[in-house]
């Protein structure tokens, strides 16, 4: 049959839904649809296709191990947390899960309880302490679970030249009782790259490019689903405007202003520090 401008959607999806996986087929075809709907929809032009293919070969081409400008796409366009949202229904009472982001690296150093993963890096000493449990609050003993954040000037050591070894990243693990003690620097709202293909877009839209204060996590522990998530420190700048729409109320946690004294862990301090607590609750699997 020749192809015209009515017939060519139909084709198009016929010819990809004989995909040998029935998943796959069931997914091209539903691409190919909503693709030549949104082509309708906008009567895009030549002109405007071939600048959207030049931008997704420049973000291609700035993507290696260690940036990953087509995860970003994903994470400001909100279909990262979309696809977060669809594939982790959890009940209520269990820590919602949200972005992974792209600076999280397998391998991290391993951290006993109340470990300063800061090594000396300038910042306001902060404690983060809690328990790790089931969705029902019955501890989990000795959870271990990656730990990773900016700096206090908001920069990631993927951002920083020259610096290879883990920095501010590390794999704690949790007692018997599942407590844990994080030791860290407060880190720092930041903006996402802007220095590619995204920034170059985002430049041209009213939209604020900063993430929220926040440390990460990533748990995964047997008879649990895995849980990445975060917790954003409270009153933090851009809590409402997060750019890749990663915030959630009860992620959002008061970090509290403590004097020079006994630290969480027991340890002498004499420093004032902040101190963070929450319980992380694993949905069952
Ligand atoms: C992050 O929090 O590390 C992050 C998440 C999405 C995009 C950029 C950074
Ligand atoms: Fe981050």
């Amino acid at each position: 049959m020749f192809v015209n401008e009515d017939n060519i959607t139909d084709l198009a999806v016929q010819r990809w839904a004989t995909a040998h996986s029935p998943r796959l087929a069931e997914l091209m075809s539903a691409l190919v649809r909503h693709l030549h709907a949104f082509a309708r929809d906008v009567e895009l032009t030549e002109d405007e296709w071939m600048a959207a293919i030049e931008w997704l070969t420049a973000a291609g081409r700035l993507s290696d191990d260690k940036r990953q400008e087509l995860i970003l796409t994903s994470d400001v366009l909100g279909l990262s947390m979309l696809v977060v949202q669809l594939n982790n229904k959890f009940s209520p009472q269990a820590t919602p899960a949200t972005v992974l982001g792209p600076f999280h690296i397998d391998g991290s150093p391993a951290a006993p309880y109340g470990f300063d993963m800061s090594d000396g890096i300038p910042g306001t000493p902060l404690f983060i302490t809690g328990k790790v449990t089931g969705a029902g609050g019955d501890p989990i003993p000795n959870a271990v679970f990656d730990v990773w954040q900016a700096d206090a000037d908001g920069a990631y050591e993927s951002q920083i030249p020259d610096i290879d070894e883990a920095r501010l990243r590390a794999k704690y693990r949790a007692r018997e009782d599942g407590t844990y003690c994080i030791r860290t620097i407060a880190p720092r709202g930041y903006a996402i790259p802007m220095d590619g293909p995204v920034g170059d877009l985002i430049r041209r839209t009213d939209i604020s490019y900063f993430r929220p204060a926040h440390v990460h996590f990533l748990i995964d522990e047997p008879g649990h689903q895995k849980l990445i998530t975060h917790l954003f420190q409270e009153g933090s700048e851009y809590l409402d405007s997060d750019v890749v729409f990663g915030t959630k109320h009860a992620l959002v946690v008061r970090f509290v202003e403590q004097p020079p004294g006994i630290a969480p862990d027991g340890s002498a301090i004499a420093e004032p520090y902040l101190h963070a607590e929450y319980d992380f609750a694993l949905e069952p699997s």
